[in-house]
């Protein structure tokens, strides 16, 4: 009777915490655009081959099972919940994203994708980026239809947006086999020289749809991934063909930011420079506490690197010391360490700002 009456009242508090936070002090939206890097799940709903929901995925995650992230625990957009005092965006094809939950954001990557339609043909089912952003329209029509319309579109208009795309666009395109389709049309320059222009086109229709801050991250150090490790690199040097990739890209992504911000007339798109991020604890990795950074915790054969992370694979016994999970993807402590960097970093990680500025900047404007 009085454990009852105990647990009745921690109810009624608990409802007095959540009717609370729901009003002004509601921490702002949080929607989530990409790739494998980024996926919380949405993989999950589809009949392809690019899904991280059996174990030994999700090991270090809270509930101690895979849910589609591509981790052993929680990935980027997790840190950068929390970071905004929200809950971890939901995948958008999850059923439990409804009603309250809509307001939080949502998260619509997809592992596989690309900037371009013909990445990840291999994966067959996967949610193509224009896919992404027709459901970011279908969403706001079901806030719309929730909170009203111009409250959804001040949501929208507030919300911090995250988007990661392009490494697929090399690994699993130009790169994908020799001699692929991609490789004999353009030459490295000339390939990047086109996917450019692509991301800006889906950078502005981001921003036609409501999107007014988004971080943007360039692809990290592909050729230094224990995959290339193991397929390209010889002696655990990072592949040179696959580097060289990533240095054309970023740079130049950059640019193109800067000069969509110029013609926005405003600072809405960030470049997180996650190469350099990822660089730090490729070069010297003991300074971040791992013992290496080119072995992946999860794998087989040379630097655990080639092939799935499965249940028959190695695995490590303590996830923290890994820079990269599984072949091709970092692990929580360098997710952790990434967002670390786009929340306080100099702007030798963040252009124009980082996050917290952003932050800082956006909240006196209220
Ligand atoms: C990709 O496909 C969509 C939908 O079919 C199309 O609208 C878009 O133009 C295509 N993008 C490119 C770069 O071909
Ligand atoms: C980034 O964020 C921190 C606050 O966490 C701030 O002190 C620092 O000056 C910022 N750096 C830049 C370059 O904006």
């Amino acid at each position: 009777m009085a454990s009852s009456l105990v647990f009745t009242s921690c109810i009624v508090a608990g409802l007095l915490i959540t009717v609370a936070s729901s009003g002004a002090e509601a921490a702002r939206a949080f929607f989530v655009f990409g790739d494998s890097l980024v996926d919380n799940g949405n993989n999950n709903y589809l009949a392809t081959t690019a899904r991280a929901d059996s174990p030994p995925y999700g090991i270090d995650y809270p509930t101690r099972r895979p849910t589609g992230r591509f981790s052993n625990g929680l990935n980027i957009p997790d840190f950068i919940s929390e970071a905004l005092g929200s809950e971890p965006t939901l995948p958008y094809l999850s059923p439990e994203l409804n009603g309250e939950r809509l307001l939080v954001g949502a998260n619509f990557a997809s592992a596989g994708i690309g900037i371009l339609n013909d990445t990840g043909i291999q994966f067959v089912n996967i949610i193509r980026i224009f896919r992404q952003l027709e459901y970011f329209k279908q969403y706001q029509q079901r806030v719309a239809g929730l909170i009203g319309s111009q409250r959804a579109q001040q949501l929208v208009n507030g919300a911090l947006v995250l988007i990661t795309l392009g490494g697929n666009d090399f690994v699993n395109n130009y790169y994908l086999v020799p001699y692929s389709a991609r490789s004999r049309q353009f030459a490295l320059p000339d390939y990047v020289k086109y996917l450019i222009p692509e991301y800006k086109k889906i950078l502005q229709r981001l921003y036609d749809l409501g999107a007014r801050r988004v971080l943007v991250t360039g692809t990290g150090p592909l050729g230094c991934v224990p995959a290339e490790l193991a397929i390209r690199g010889s002696n655990g040097e990072c592949s040179a063909e696959l580097q060289r990739a990533a240095s054309l890209f970023n740079p130049q992504l950059e640019q193109m930011l800067r000069q969509l911000n110029s013609e926005l007339g405003s600072d809405v798109f960030i470049a997180a420079n996650t190469r350099e991020m990822s660089n730090d604890f490729i070069k010297n990795p003991q300074a971040y506490g791992f013992t290496t950074a080119k072995v992946a915790c999860c794998g087989q054969g040379p630097y655990n690197g080639l092939g799935l992370c499965t249940p028959a694979s190695n695995l490590c016994p303590d996830r923290d010391v890994y820079a990269f999970w599984d072949p091709f993807h970092p692990s929580e402590k360098a997710n952790r360490l990434i967002v670390r960097q786009i929340l306080s970093g100099s702007t030798k990680y963040m252009s124009p700002m980082n996050l917290s500025t952003i932050l800082a900047l956006d909240s006196s404007k209220q």
